[in-house]
């Protein structure tokens, strides 16, 4: 670092104002704390910005959960669509096909995107004999939905990307059901519909019982976690449920849409989210996901290069396009060990600048680690904030994304910035959620089909 400061003083200046210390970060937990409360509470929550949503979901796997169940997993540029066999409590297993969602599709009519989806679902079943099994599916759609029951969901607006037409304020399971109707080839009973968070807590709880968060770190971010049923005002039963419990969507990727966070953004963040496809909307989200780490690191490496201050002055044309520094060139920046620069050279190579030095690297390296760094503080005053909510003293912590399975650091960046404002007073462990889209899905329908 102090290398940096004396080679790099422009870069060190910019990466300062990314700097969040314990005291901002305690006032972060205190805001989202208030819009957490906002969010739950009937008054407010048509003016909250974290909406906390009803998931409907008020049981936790026993464990004893069995059964095939299918699942449908849309969140990003990957559709998955997976068979869950629950066999016992140590052996899960999944069977599943990939497809990717073109950018048209993403973009098109939400007609053809669930025309798409419901062909393959079909194509799926048909591959392993199922289309008149009449399985149960859990669809985990990975967007902000207000749920009016367990299989009722409407998209509030999309994120990551989305903005197919036709789809916001419309029920997405309806709109499943009739793009399979259409089809008439294929017999399912679609049970429920949740969040990957939702699913991520559920595939936790199933090993672990005193699991109580689910959170995301990937192209976007979002949390859930467990709350007494009594404190949900936007539940019809909230007073009389017989149940004591309900796990709330938080939707804390549009915390600072109201400017609550502007205390923490710089103008590079300013900058991204004014050329995203959303702008002002998901603030926190543009801070921490995966979808604008690596573009936070572009705008700053852009600002470098004009000012001839990093790559002897060398202009990439390359580097000026929007999207061309990946998130996962962060990753594997990082992953050098310290003072190795093999894959930051490779990184840099691919880009079209073959004149870095190892100084420009070192530099090129910090500038990553100010925008994951950032992102995990963020992300750890996320989770800090939700386990004071709950005032529990020993939890475990689902967690699932890109960013989180596969950046070296960020488990114990999180970790590190938890233990600094929680300083001892709860147990907890973070825990990588294996495959929460698709077997918490299943969880849920098992769950569901139970009652
Ligand atoms: C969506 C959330 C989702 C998160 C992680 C956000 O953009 O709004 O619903 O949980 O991404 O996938």
């Amino acid at each position: 670092m102090d290398e940096v400061r004396t080679l790099y003083p422009e870069a060190y200046k910019i990466c300062q104002q990314f700097e969040i210390d314990q005291h901002k970060m305690e006032e972060i937990v205190l805001r989202m704390t208030r819009e957490i409360s906002m969010g739950l509470a009937k008054e407010t929550h048509p003016r909250a910005t974290i909406k906390c949503f009803t998931t409907y979901v008020q049981d936790l796997p026993s464990g004893r959960e069995r059964g095939r169940y299918l699942a449908l997993d849309l969140g990003g540029t990957n559709f998955r669509v997976l068979l869950v066999t629950l066999e016992s409590e140590s052996s899960v297993n999944i069977d599943g096909k990939t497809y990717s969602i073109s950018k048209e599709l993403m973009e098109g009519s939400g007609v053809k995107l669930f025309d798409f989806i419901a062909q393959c679902l079909s194509d799926f079943c048909k591959e392993h004999k199922l289309e008149n099994a009449n399985l149960p599916l859990g669809f985990t759609f990975s967007f902000p939905c207000k749920q009016q029951s367990i299989d009722n969901g409407t998209l509030v607006a999309w994120t990551k990307g989305f903005k197919a037409d036709g789809v916001v304020n419309k029920n997405v399971v309806e709109l499943l059901r009739e793009a399979i109707t259409r089809r008439g080839d294929l017999k399912v009973q679609i049970v429920a519909i949740l969040n990957d968070t939702t699913g991520t807590l559920m595939s936790c709880a199933f090993h672990r019982q005193n699991c109580k968060i689910g959170m995301i770190v990937g192209t976007g971010s979002n949390a859930c976690y467990v709350e007494k049923t009594s404190n949900v005002e936007m539940f019809p039963g909230y007073q009389n449920s017989s149940k004591p419990h309900m796990i709330i969507n938080c939707e804390w990727g549009a915390f600072g849409d109201n400017g609550v966070l502007d205390f923490v953004r710089t103008r590079y963040d300013v900058e991204v989210d004014s050329h995203s496809i959303n702008p002002k909307k998901q603030i926190f989200e543009k801070c921490i996901s995966g979808m604008y780490m690596g573009e936070l690191v572009r705008h700053i490496l852009v600002e470098l290069m004009d000012k001839d201050m990093i790559f002897k002055g060398v202009k990439s044309q390359t580097l000026q396009e929007r999207g061309r520094f990946e998130t996962r060139f962060i990753t594997e920046i990082e992953s050098d060990d310290p003072g190795k620069y093999r894959n930051a050279a490779m990184v840099m190579d691919n880009l079209g600048i073959r004149t870095s030095n190892e100084k420009d690297l070192m530099c090129l390296r910090y500038i990553c680690e100010t925008i994951s760094t950032r992102s995990a503080k963020l992300a750890a005053c996320g989770l800090v904030c939700l386990i004071r909510k709950m005032n529990v003293k020993d939890l475990s912590v689902g967690i699932d994304g890109s960013v989180y399975r596969f950046h070296p650091h960020y488990h114990r960046l999180l970790m590190q910035n938890m233990n600094l404002l929680l300083n001892g007073t709860v147990r907890y462990e973070l825990v990588l959620s294996e495959d929460g889209s698709g077997r918490g899905a299943a969880l849920i329908a098992a769950v569901c089909a139970k009652d």
